[in-house]
């Protein structure tokens, strides 16, 4: 029976939507439910506190939808994470940290680690952290790309003004052997990063590790395909309708749901 639920996805806005995807992409057969803060938007530069309290607010709403887990595709709101969430909702929770970061442990051939991500995730430290806990001799390079979550949802995904904005935050980066998209929303210009740092850099996939990790310790369902999905977002715009899409592959139909 619990194996039917669904699985809950959120993020500050339609960013997760790229982990939801390749969650839908690798275990066709589950139902999800993906919630879109989009009225607290952007989530990498609020107070570990207010993130906090929305971490609550959409986990009870997710909880209430009868979900099996709850899956924060957001890596600012992974950063503030506790382990409490768990007890609270007496539900399996996943961030889109840790899967990273026991992969990056598991290779010891990656010894120069870049990270990129928002202000909140990179001033945590929380990439250096986890890695040093358990490789400390790792050296790990994390580097703040503000503007592109923004650039990105304003649907700079390709050419000339997403090329200079990437080239210009890689540049601050040394050589690195492998790097983190630390934000969700990256994904989308992942070709053009590619181009930028070269084929010698790993780049890592973090929808697949956390979809892995999902795969080991959620009860899934082993039935027929559940076509059930829903996408919640706290405020609905028409250009959230849009971005949606670009970020989910094909077209979804978003409810608003002010929590
Ligand atoms: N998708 C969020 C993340 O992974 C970034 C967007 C935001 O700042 O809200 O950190």
């Amino acid at each position: 029976m619990d194996a039917q639920r669904p699985i809950g996805i959120f993020d500050s806005g339609v960013g997760g939507l790229t982990v939801a995807s390749r969650i839908k992409g690798l275990l066709p057969q589950e139902a999800l439910i993906y919630f879109g803060d989009t009225a607290h938007l952007p989530y990498g530069d609020k107070s570990a506190h207010a993130i906090h309290t929305y971490i609550q607010d959409i986990s009870k709403f997710l909880n209430s939808q009868g979900c099996k887990g709850i899956v924060v595709a957001c890596n600012s709101a992974s950063s503030v994470l506790t382990e409490d969430l768990e007890q609270e909702m007496q539900l399996p929770v996943f961030n889109v940290i840790d899967p990273v970061v026991n992969y990056i442990s598991s290779r010891p051939d990656l010894q120069r680690i870049g990270v990129i991500g928002t202000r909140r995730t990179i001033r945590s430290k929380i990439y250096s952290t986890k890695i040093h806990n358990l490789s400390p001799e790792k050296e790990v390079v994390e580097v703040a790309t503000p503007l592109l979550a923004a650039m990105i949802e304003e649907g700079f995904t390709d050419g000339p003004i997403a090329e200079s904005v990437l080239s210009r935050y890689l540049s601050n980066l040394p050589e690195v052997d492998a790097l983190i998209l630390g934000c969700t929303h990256y994904p989308l210009v992942s070709d053009i990063i590619k181009s930028i740092i070269g084929s010698r850099t790993e780049l890592i996939d973090a929808p697949e590790l956390v979809t892995n990790e999902i795969q080991s310790k959620l009860d899934l369902n082993s039935g027929s395909p559940i076509h059930i999905e829903k996408f919640f977002v706290s405020d609905l715009t028409e250009s959230f309708q849009n971005t949606a899409k670009l970020f989910f592959g094909h077209d979804i139909h978003l409810e608003e749901r002010v929590l």
